[in-house]
């Protein structure tokens, strides 16, 4: 039988070390015994942007970039899509087991006592001035409910911590609409308890003067839907933003303003809305073929909606996005007619050989934004959008880490490239 370790010789002193492998992956730690003399500090690794680097074990996300898979807890993200509501993955994000029928019927229970907020927060809202970016607005609400809940602090508190995790999954979509409301000019709509999430979320951003305010129920699933595919994606940047905030035993209303703020991002969250600006660019099919030479000589900078870092092929949230599509044109009766460049720029990707050789396929930002139209929803509300149900998965990280003995306080290393000592000069010497 092999021998699950690894040999490493170290060429300036010509001693081999023996380091234990486990799960494919070596210990940086084991590294460190490997040095020139007693008062070297030992070797490290050099990973910018964490490529090669596991910074933890979890059991909450599989992503195969190269076949396209993404599964929660072990269920692919398409039949969970196709099969189940946005509560039912959250609760299977955050406890591990999809929730039977009265654990299902509790947690949106739950839920759904906690979708006000403390009538201050009105106030911390109508201070941003009257063209405020939501995203901006959602992540300072969110921070300042920590001044609401100081037991929040109690993050090695079981109970406590299950408190805040429902009442941050109930209370995103309040601080999202009203974040909306206040940089549209329009008076904010309290949560309507009878209606699901998603539908009570577009009641909230949606409603004028109707007593009551009730999408179509496609709608509502649509909405549901996109929730459920934009619910996890293990270790991306807002999740290893709120696993380091975590890591020093922030409350969690602090770490979730981070991760969105890494959210915010254009690399990250912010993707769709450039995809949207970018065929509004285009504007039609027949403009396509121009457009792809253009990102290939390098005059158009990238094509945006394509591409990942993890996937390799087509990314499943892409293909579930893409039917989905179809179906909410089909209801709202229009037919976004930058469907037809974005089906066109596609088909063109998917056969142009620069585009199948660097494997670059449509991501889950490409068809979104499409839909994120069609519903009337400006673009600056796009990664807001995002981060309403990935603060689900934000906090079945967050609890993660909390409870993994492996972790400690995230702090990386350095490889120090400045001067070396030096004297102060006086400003009359310099
Ligand atoms: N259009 C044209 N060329 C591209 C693209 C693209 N969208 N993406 C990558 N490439 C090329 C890149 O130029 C490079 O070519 P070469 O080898 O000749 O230099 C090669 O493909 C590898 O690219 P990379 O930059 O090493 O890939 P990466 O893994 O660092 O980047 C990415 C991943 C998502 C940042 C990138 O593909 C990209 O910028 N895509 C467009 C933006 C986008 O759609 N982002 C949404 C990501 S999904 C939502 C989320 O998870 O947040």
């Amino acid at each position: 039988m092999s021998k699950e370790t690894l040999t490493i010789t170290d060429n300036r002193t010509g001693k081999s070390y023996e380091v234990p492998i486990t799960d494919e992956t070596i210990r940086a730690m084991d590294l460190r015994q490997i040095k020139v003399n007693e008062a070297d500090f030992g070797m490290m690794t050099y990973d910018p942007a964490f490529t090669n680097t596991a910074a933890c074990r979890s059991a909450i996300t599989f992503i195969d970039g190269d076949k396209g898979i993404l599964r929660y807890r072990g269920y692919p993200v398409d039949d969970l899509a196709e099969n189940a509501s946005f509560l039912e993955v959250a609760s299977l994000l955050i406890n591990g087991e999809l929730p039977n029928k009265d654990e299902l019927a509790e947690f949106a229970r739950q839920v759904t006592t906690h979708t006000f907020v403390h009538e201050n927060v009105r106030t911390v809202i109508d201070g941003f001035r009257y063209d405020a970016h939501p995203m901006g607005m959602l992540v300072s609400t969110v921070s300042a409910l920590s001044t609401f809940y100081p037991e929040a602090k109690q993050v090695l508190d079981a109970e406590s911590r299950r408190l805040q995790m429902i009442r941050l999954i109930a209370k995103m979509p309040t601080l999202a609409a009203w974040s909306y409301r206040h940089s549209m000019g329009m008076p904010l709509v309290y949560p309507d308890n009878e209606l699901s999430y998603s539908a009570n979320f577009l009641s909230m951003m949606k409603r004028i003067a109707e007593p009551k305010y009730e999408a179509h129920p496609e709608i509502v699933k649509a909405l549901d839907v996109l929730f459920i595919l934009h619910a996890d994606h293990e270790q991306n940047c807002s999740a290893n933003t709120m696993r380091c905030i975590g890591s020093s035993r922030a409350d969690p209303y602090s770490a979730v303003a981070g991760a969105a703020a890494a959210l915010y991002g254009p690399l990250h969250g912010g993707a769709n809305e450039a995809v949207l600006r970018m065929l509004q660019e285009i504007g039609s099919p027949d403009r396509v073929p121009e457009f792809m030479k253009s990102i290939k000589d390098g005059t158009s900078g990238r094509l945006m909606g394509f591409g990942h870092r993890v996937y390799k092929n087509y990314d499943p949230r892409a293909k579930v996005i893409k039917g989905l599509a179809d179906k909410v044109f089909d209801i709202v009766g229009v037919r976004n007619p930058l469907l037809k460049v974005a089906l066109e720029l596609e088909r063109i990707a998917l056969e142009d050989e620069y585009f199948v050789e660097r494997k670059l396929y449509p991501n889950v930002d490409f068809y979104s934004g499409l839909i994120y139209q069609a519903l009337e929803i400006p673009v600056e509300m796009f990664p807001v959008l995002f981060a309403i149900p990935r603060t689900a998965g934000w906090l079945a990280q967050w609890e993660e880490l909390l409870i993994d003995k492996d972790q400690k306080i995230a702090r990386p290393r350095q490889i120090y490239t400045g001067e070396d000592e030096r004297r102060y000069v006086p400003i009359s010497e310099r």
